[in-house]
This record gives structure tokens, C-alpha cells and sequence, in this order.
């Protein structure tokens, strides 16, 4: 279980922006498409409506530029871009690369594909080049799932959806706000999601509901136990933007109410790598946060991987 050591450098948040495509279906634009309606929609996910549209670099731009202006940080001074997506704009160069030059950054820059636990993939990255050395890292979670979905099959239109959430980390001088990670993927189960190249979502969602609460809550443990803390430690939760269900069952596991849970589904959708800044990033501009307070991040997603995080939230 990996434990973070004291004796390298730490890193914390200190600018973050998001962004959505202005164009928002709601459950009745697909009842008029497709055999559906709003009720079962609403009643077997939580989703009410989902936001449609841009690429994952155009959005990638809006919500990094965002993170940069909060942060108040020169752009050159920025060491590494990661940027997590199921979703590049082409298969090369990666997606990073567009968002590297627009945002007027000199610096390296990488795709991470880990589906919907991307996200958290690419800020445990981005913490351990902090721990290597680099000062800032841009971490931007993207996806355009739109793209790949067949808007035909009410099994997976009525889920994915477009956003993107972007993170500046920065090395601190103390111990930093990661206090515990894990990432974990099982390949055996690469058909229960996937996508052909050029193709769209086949999902056995079934399948993926019972594996994802059992995966979600099992990388959730090691993360708290990894951190020295307990569930009843933890502030709030930030899951994967799946379905409300999938995140009522794992917080019952956790023993973590719903009360401590950030939930943004009903309008975003699945944004799968946007998903889990999408919904932090709203808890903290809701004043849900305070600094101290100790946020599990848990996603899932297509490999099948998981991956989480206690951070230890410090408002500048
Ligand atoms: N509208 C109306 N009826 C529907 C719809 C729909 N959109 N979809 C299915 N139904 C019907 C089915 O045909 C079935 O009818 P029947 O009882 O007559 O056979 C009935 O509703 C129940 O269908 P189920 O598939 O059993 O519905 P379930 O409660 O499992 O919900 C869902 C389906 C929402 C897909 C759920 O299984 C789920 O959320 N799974 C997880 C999906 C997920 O999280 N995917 C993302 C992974 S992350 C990533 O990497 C992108």
C-alpha cells in the first residue's frame, strides 16, 4: 500500500478552473430520440440533464487558463502539463500537446488514459514529479464522451457527457495535502467498457454497476488506511460521476454519510476524466471546504481501474 514519504517534497492546489459546453440535453430532449424518459433516467442515475459540445483541447484551454489565472502564476513558470482523456482530439500528437501551446506553456506535456479514474491517475502523477523535483504541474482532467457515444443507444446516451476540470499543484515547503493514494487496474475485465478505435461505448452496465462499488470502495480503504485515518475522519467524499446509486452503495460500504458526498450528475452526466474535479471544484466554490478538512477522491472506469486520494485541503 503505497505510503507518502516525508522526506520528499509536497505539493498542494493552489488554482483550479473548470469548464462546461454551453449546449445542455436534458432527459426529455432524449425521450424525444430514443426509447427513454426523464423519470426512468432520473430514478436509475440521478442524471437530470448533461452539457454537449467543444473538443478536449478547447475545453482542456478553458479550465487550465482558469487554473493558471487563479493561481496568479506566470505560465512559463509551469514545469509539466499531464492531461487525463479517453477522448484525444487525434491519436497524434497527444491532446497535450494542443493544450501545452495555447496556454502558452514551455514545458513537457503527456496524456494519461485511465478512463474515468484518470483523473486521479494524473494528480498522484503530478505529485510524484513534484516529489522529483518540478515545482508546478498543471493537472487537467478532460473528456468529450459525446464523440464516442452512439446517441441511438439508450444503454449509454442517456450516461456520457463533456467537461473538463483543471488542478495547479505546486510544491510546498511542508509535508504537502497528499496523505494518501492508490491506483489499480484489472485488465480481465476490458470488455465489460470499451470503445474500438474510431468506434463508440459498449458497456455491460449491469456488470460495471456490481464491479464498480466493489473496486470503488476496496481502493477507498487503502487510500484512508494509507493516510492513518479513518472513514469517519474523511470530510467529504468526491466520487466518480457515474450514477447516484453506485455512489449511495459504496458510501453505505464506506460507512460515509451523503451528506459528506459531492455529487454534480444530475447536471453534468458522466464526464468520466472531468468528473471528479468537476465536483470538487463545485463543493469548494460552494464553501463546502474548509482548510483542514480531509477529501477522499475515488473513481472507476473502463480497464477496469480504480484509483483514489486523501488530500488534505489547504486554501491559500
Ligand atoms: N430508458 C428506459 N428503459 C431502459 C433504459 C433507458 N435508457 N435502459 C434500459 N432500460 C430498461 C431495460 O431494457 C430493462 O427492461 P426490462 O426489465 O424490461 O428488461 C430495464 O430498463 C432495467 O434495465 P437494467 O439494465 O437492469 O437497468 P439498471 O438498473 O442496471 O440501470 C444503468 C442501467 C443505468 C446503465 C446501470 O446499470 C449503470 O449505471 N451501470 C454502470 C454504468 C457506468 O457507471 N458506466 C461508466 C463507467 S466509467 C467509464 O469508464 C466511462
Amino acid at each position: 500500500m503505497p505510503l507518502v514519504p516525508s522526506n520528499v517534497a509536497g505539493a498542494k492546489i493552489i488554482g483550479w478552473g473548470t469548464a462546461l459546453p454551453p449546449k445542455i440535453v436534458t432527459n426529455h430532449d432524449l425521450s424525444k430520440t430514443m426509447d427513454t424518459s426523464d423519470e426512468w433516467i432520473r430514478e436509475r442515475t440521478g442524471i437530470e440533464r448533461r452539457h454537449v459540445g467543444g473538443s478536449t483541447s478547447s475545453l482542456s484551454i478553458e479550465s487550465g487558463r482558469r487554473a493558471i489565472e487563479m493561481a496568479g502564476v506566470d505560465p512559463l513558470s509551469i514545469d509539466a502539463l499531464v492531461l487525463s482523456t479517453t477522448t484525444p482530439d487525434r491519436t497524434v500528437p497527444a491532446t497535450s500537446a494542443s493544450v501545452q501551446h495555447a496556454l502558452g506553456l514551455r514545458c513537457g506535456a503527456f496524456d494519461i488514459n485511465a478512463a474515468c479514474s484518470g483523473f486521479v491517475y494524473a494528480l498522484i502523477t503530478g505529485h510524484g514529479l513534484i516529489a522529483m523535483g518540478m515545482k508546478r504541474i498543471l493537472v487537467i482532467g478532460t473528456d468529450t464522451l459525446s464523440r464516442i457515444t452512439d446517441w441511438t443507444d439508450r444503454n449509454t446516451a442517456i450516461l456520457f457527457a463533456d467537461g473538463s476540470g483543471a488542478a495547479l499543484l505546486e510544491a510546498s515547503a511542508g509535508p504537502g495535502q497528499l496523505l494518501g493514494w492508490d491506483f489499480d487496474a484489472d485488465g480481465s475485465l476490458e470488455d465489460l467498457l470499451y470503445a474500438e478505435i474510431g468506434g463508440t461505448l459498449h458497456m455491460d452496465g449491469k456488470e460495471v454497476f456490481r464491479r464498480a462499488v466493489r473496486i470503488m470502495v476496496d481502493s477507498a480503504e487503502k487510500s484512508i488506511k494509507s493516510a492513518g485515518l479513518t472513514s469517519n475522519e474523511i470530510n467529504l467524499i468526491v466520487p466518480h460521476q457515474a450514477n447516484i446509486r453506485i455512489i449511495e452503495a459504496a458510501c453505505k460500504r464506506l460507512d460515509i454519510s451523503m451528506e459528506k458526498t459531492a455529487v454534480v450528475l444530475h447536471e453534468t452526466g458522466n464526464t468520466s476524466s472531468a468528473s471528479i474535479p468537476l465536483a470538487l471544484f463545485d463543493a469548494v466554490s460552494k464553501g463546502r471546504v474548509k482548510s483542514g478538512d480531509n477529501i477522499l477522491l475515488v473513481g472507476f472506469g473502463a480497464g477496469m481501474t480504480a484509483a483514489s486520494a486523501v488530500i488534505k485541503w489547504d486554501q491559500k
